[in-house]
């Protein structure tokens, strides 16, 4: 069984819709293996968002996720990292299919609601980060 790492961002709290995001994992027949609410330091932001520190959109992308309280959560599932994946959509909710979750909910390269681990590497490595 394969675990990843997701987080519900500061828009999907401040829009109410992090629990019509995770009702969709929990439907698609995922576990939540672990789960948390907190608000990301600047600190800890460097740190989950390290290969993103020297682009330039990386101000914005500080200030934005540590705007607000965030719900960091590990979903257990066979193949979850890709089903994950596939079910949040590309990182621009413009162009995000209808069906997946930035898809239906973003208008956004940023406020996209969700991050998910995208390898095995990350989904190791972001999972240590959030639940020590
Ligand atoms: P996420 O999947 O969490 O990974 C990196 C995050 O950076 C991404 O979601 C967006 O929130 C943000 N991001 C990625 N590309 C851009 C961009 N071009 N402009 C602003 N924010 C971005």
């Amino acid at each position: 069984m394969e675990r990843t790492l997701i987080l519900l961002k500061p828009d999907a709290l401040e829009r109410h819709l992090a629990g019509a995001v995770l009702h969709r994992f929990e439907k698609k027949g995922l576990r939540i293996a672990e789960m948390k609410m907190l608000r990301i330091t600047p600190e800890l932001a460097g740190l989950h968002y390290a290969e993103h520190r020297d682009k330039p959109f990386y101000p914005q992308l500080e200030q934005y996720i540590t705007s607000g309280p965030i719900v960091a959560a590990v979903l257990e599932g066979p193949e979850v990292i890709a089903v994950v994946r596939r079910m949040v959509g590309p990182t621009n909710g413009i162009e995000a299919p209808a069906g997946t979750i930035r898809g239906d909910y973003s208008l956004s390269s940023q406020r996209n609601l969700v991050h998910a681990s995208d390898s095995p590497a990350s989904a190791e490595r972001e999972i240590k980060i959030f639940f020590a």
